[in-house]
C-alpha cells in the first residue's frame, strides 16, 4: 500500500503542483493527509497560509531529516497519507525518497526537464544501490502541453534511457491547477466561476491518484465519498 509519496526533481518541474493536487484528491476522498513542504521556496506553506485548507489536509514545513522522519512515522501510525514536496534540491529529494514508498519524479514536456528527471532517477537509483531500503520510483508527466510532436518525441527518448517507468497518466497544463496557489483552497473546493476547467482537472487528478495507488489502496475502509471517487477514476 502506498502511504507515503514524495515528489521532486533536480529541475523545477511541477513538484508543488503535483504534490498539492494529490493531497487535494485524497482530502476530497476523505483520506487524512499530511502534506510536508520540504521545498526551499515553501510554496505549499504559503498556499496553506492563504487559508481555505480542507480539514483533511495538515501542512507541515520541514527541512530537517529527524523532524521529517518523526512526522512520517506518526502519520504512518495513524494510517494517514503523506505527500512530501521535496522541491529541486538533491539532499531534500534523497531524504524524502528514503522516507517514502514511492518517489515521483515530475517531468515537464521539455527536453531539459526530462534530462534532469533522468538525473534525479539516477541519483535515487544510486542511493537504493547503497543498501538503503529499495524504493519504488516513477516519472510523472506534469503540465503536459499541446506541443510539436518533435519535442514530445525527444522527451520520450530521454525518459526511455531509464528503466524506471513513466506513469501512463499525468497532469495536463491547465489554469485550474494554478488557481489554488493564487486563491487558496483546492481544485475540489474552488468554484467553477473562479477557476474554469475544474471538472476535467478533478477527474484527471483522481485518475493520477488512483494510478499512483493513493486512492485504491484504502478501499476496504472507504467512505461513500471515496468509493464514488475511485469509481469515477477507474
Ligand atoms: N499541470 C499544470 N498546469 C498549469 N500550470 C502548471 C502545472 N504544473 C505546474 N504549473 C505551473 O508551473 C510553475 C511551476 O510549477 P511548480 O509546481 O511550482 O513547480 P516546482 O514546485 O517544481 O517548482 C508554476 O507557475 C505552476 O503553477
Ligand atoms: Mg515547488
Amino acid at each position: 500500500m502506498i502511504s507515503v509519496v514524495s515528489v521532486g526533481s533536480l529541475k523545477t518541474s511541477g513538484s508543488s503542483t503535483v504534490a498539492l493536487t494529490l493531497a487535494s484528491v485524497a482530502a476530497a476522498a476523505d483520506i487524512p493527509v499530511l502534506l510536508i513542504d520540504a521545498a526551499r521556496d515553501g510554496d505549499l506553506a504559503d498556499w496553506a497560509a492563504r487559508g481555505a485548507v480542507p480539514s483533511k489536509i495538515w501542512v507541515e514545513r520541514s527541512r530537517d531529516e529527524a523532524a521529517m522522519e518523526r512526522l512520517v512515522r506518526a502519520a504512518r501510525k495513524r494510517g494517514d497519507l503523506v505527500v512530501i514536496d521535496a522541491g529541486d534540491e538533491a539532499a531534500m529529494i534523497r531524504m524524502a525518497a528514503r522516507l517514502s514508498d514511492r518517489a515521483l519524479i515530475p517531468v515537464r514536456f521539455s527536453p531539459l526537464s526530462a534530462q534532469y528527471a533522468v538525473e534525479t532517477d539516477r541519483m535515487l537509483a544510486d542511493d537504493a544501490g547503497r543498501g538503503r531500503r529499495s524504493r519504488d520510483r516513477c516519472f510523472v508527466a506534469s503540465a503536459v502541453a499541446t506541443i510539436p510532436s518533435r519535442i514530445a518525441r525527444s522527451v520520450e527518448t530521454i525518459i526511455a534511457e531509464s528503466a524506471t517507468a513513466r506513469l501512463p497518466i499525468g497532469l495536463v497544463q491547465r489554469a485550474a491547477y494554478e488557481a489554488p496557489f493564487l486563491l487558496g483552497g483546492t481544485i475540489f473546493t474552488l468554484e467553477e466561476e473562479v477557476a474554469p476547467g475544474l471538472d476535467r482537472a478533478r477527474a484527471e487528478a483522481a485518475s493520477l491518484a488512483y494510478e499512483i495507488g493513493i486512492l485504491g489502496a484504502r478501499q476496504e475502509k472507504a467512505s461513500p465519498a471515496r468509493r464514488e471517487m475511485v469509481r469515477k477514476a477507474a
